[in-house]
């Protein structure tokens, strides 16, 4: 079959891969290719059983995989055959030398600009899918532009807003979809041709469209306002729990302002995933290069906050319980960073185990999904951790458990089952507040919520 468009993706990660299949789910008359440095991503990716999890993935990939969409590793080859390259490959924050802690490194990147820079034999448009630092494009540009002067390249910033455990509906029914560009005939020509792709699936009034830089900056403060949301209600919580209101009576009564609006007020044991804390940090960063400590100080705090809360949840659990955990054996409920998905990166529940470890708990780990990534993330650490999926015969047994993650599945548990089979009195701290208190409460549970008073009986 002769394809209309050739299009590559480099880097088969969360978002470089499930946005490349909803290209190629939107239009079969495009060939879509995502490549990867990992073998085994891409052969996963080509099995019965997805690297990641999402809902709903599985069966656009089903029906695009061997018709339009290809996956391989043969990253090369694939930057010489195809004309569009949307970068997706990870930009993790820095761990070493300048910026370190802070700044993104940008080593993958610059890698995969030098390896478009060699393979291409004709002229390209190179989009900017990964978050990245603000002038970035700019460093793009020079490193494609140091080469042979009859192959040319265009550079797009086109940041992707999908979240987890809900990617497959942000891609076909994004709030909006970005596209930067230079103000140039030619970069106005790229960004027309990016325009068409999108606009298969999506109304024009959908597709905005801005300077280079201005895209670049917006997805970082995307993320920056949505995390600052949930310090913010996360920072009340502590407050709640001080002067006996209720944090979901108050986001509740915040929210249906529709200034403020509703979404993002769930208060919690934070923010975990890849990026807020380090797009954050990486603002940061950008604020100190650019002499502006004062700014810097205001977004460093939304991070000081979500660690604040992690450690307030952690001292809560151990004044509940005899100020001592050594020798109890605590349930984790959920290790994922959020519902729907398998992946810990940052999940509150990493450093909140580390913590029960220290004080000699012994953890028993439950996720429907992110356990093998819970064993990888706690591989080193040192006591007794255990990993049984099924709830129920995790909390045999135990003295507490410790809710991190808002499975719906874990709404809906018998609570009473549960708690015949825990050491008593038995504790449950809810650090999602998706239980039902009151009735936990009166099964026998001393509940700790998250932002409302404690129901105990002591
Ligand atoms: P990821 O680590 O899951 O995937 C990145 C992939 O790129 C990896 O599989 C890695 O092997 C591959 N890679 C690295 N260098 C490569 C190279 N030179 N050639 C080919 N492949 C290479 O990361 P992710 O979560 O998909 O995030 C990617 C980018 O997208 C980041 O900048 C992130 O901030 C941004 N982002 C992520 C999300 C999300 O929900 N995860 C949402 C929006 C934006
Ligand atoms: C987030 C953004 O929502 C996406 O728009 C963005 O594209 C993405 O980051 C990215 O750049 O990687 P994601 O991290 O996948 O997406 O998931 P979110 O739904 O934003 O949740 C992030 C964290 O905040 C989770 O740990 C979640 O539990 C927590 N959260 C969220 C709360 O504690 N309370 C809330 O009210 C909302």
């Amino acid at each position: 079959m002769k394809f209309k468009k050739k299009i590559l993706g480099i880097g088969a990660g969360y978002v470089g891969a499930p946005s490349m299949v909803m290209i190629a789910s939107k239009c079969p008359d495009y060939k879509v290719t995502v490549v990867d440095i990992n073998p085994e991503r891409i052969a996963a990716w080509n099995s019965d059983r997805l690297p990641v999890y999402e809902p709903g993935l599985d069966a656009i990939v089903r029906k695009t995989r061997g018709r339009n969409l290809f996956f391989s590793t043969d990253v090369e080859a694939q930057i010489q055959e195809n004309d569009i390259i949307f970068v997706c490959v990870n930009t993790p924050t820095k761990t070493f030398g300048a910026g370190a802690g802070m700044a993104a490194d940008l080593q993958y990147w610059e890698k995969t600009a030098r390896q478009i820079l060699e393979n291409s034999k004709t002229s390209k448009i190179v989009i900017e899918k990964s978050t990245l630092p603000i002038k970035t494009a700019q460093a793009m540009e020079r490193i494609l532009s140091s080469g042979k002067k009859n192959v040319t390249f265009d550079v797009l910033s086109n940041p992707e807003f999908m979240a987890e455990g809900t990617a497959v509906n942000d891609l076909e029914n994004p709030d909006r979809v970005l596209i930067g560009s230079r103000e140039t005939k030619s970069g106005l020509a790229a960004r027309a041709a990016l325009v068409e792709i999108y606009t298969r699936w999506l109304p024009r009034e959908k597709i905005i469209t801005s300077n280079i830089w201005s895209a670049e900056l917006s997805k970082l403060v995307a993320n920056a306002f949505l995390a600052q949301r949930v310090s913010s209600i996360n920072s009340i919580s502590a407050l709640c729990e001080k002067a006996d209101a209720d944090i979901s009576e108050v986001a509740h009564a915040v929210g249906t302002d529709s200034r403020i609006g509703a979404k993002f007020l769930k208060a919690g044991i934070g923010f975990g995933g890849s990026c807020f804390k380090k797009d954050i940090l990486n603002l940061v960063y950008l604020c100190r290069f650019y002499g502006l400590p004062e700014v810097a100080a205001y977004w460093e705090s939304v991070v000081r906050i979500n660690e604040y809360q992690q450690d307030r949840f952690i001292a809560n659990i151990l004044r509940s319980m005899f100020n001592t955990l050594a020798g109890k054996k605590i349930c984790v409920l959920g290790f994922a960073f959020k519902a729907d998905t398998g992946d810990t990166r940052e999940s509150p529940a990493i450093h909140i185990t580390r913590k029960l470890l220290a004080e000699h708990a012994e953890v028993v780990i439950s996720d429907p999904q992110a356990l093998a990534n819970a064993a990888a993330d706690l591989a080193h650490e040192k006591g007794k951790i255990s990993y049984v999926e099924d709830p129920y015969r995790a909390a045999a047994g135990c003295h507490a458990l410790a809710v991190m993650t808002d499975w719906e599945a874990y709404r809906k548990l018998d609570y009473r089952k549960i708690y015949k089979s825990m050491v008593k009195p038995a504790f449950l701290f809810d650090g999602r507040n998706i239980v039902d208190h009151r009735k936990c409460f009166e099964i026998g549970f001393n509940v700790f919520p998250i932002g409302k008073p404690a129901l105990t009986r002591f």
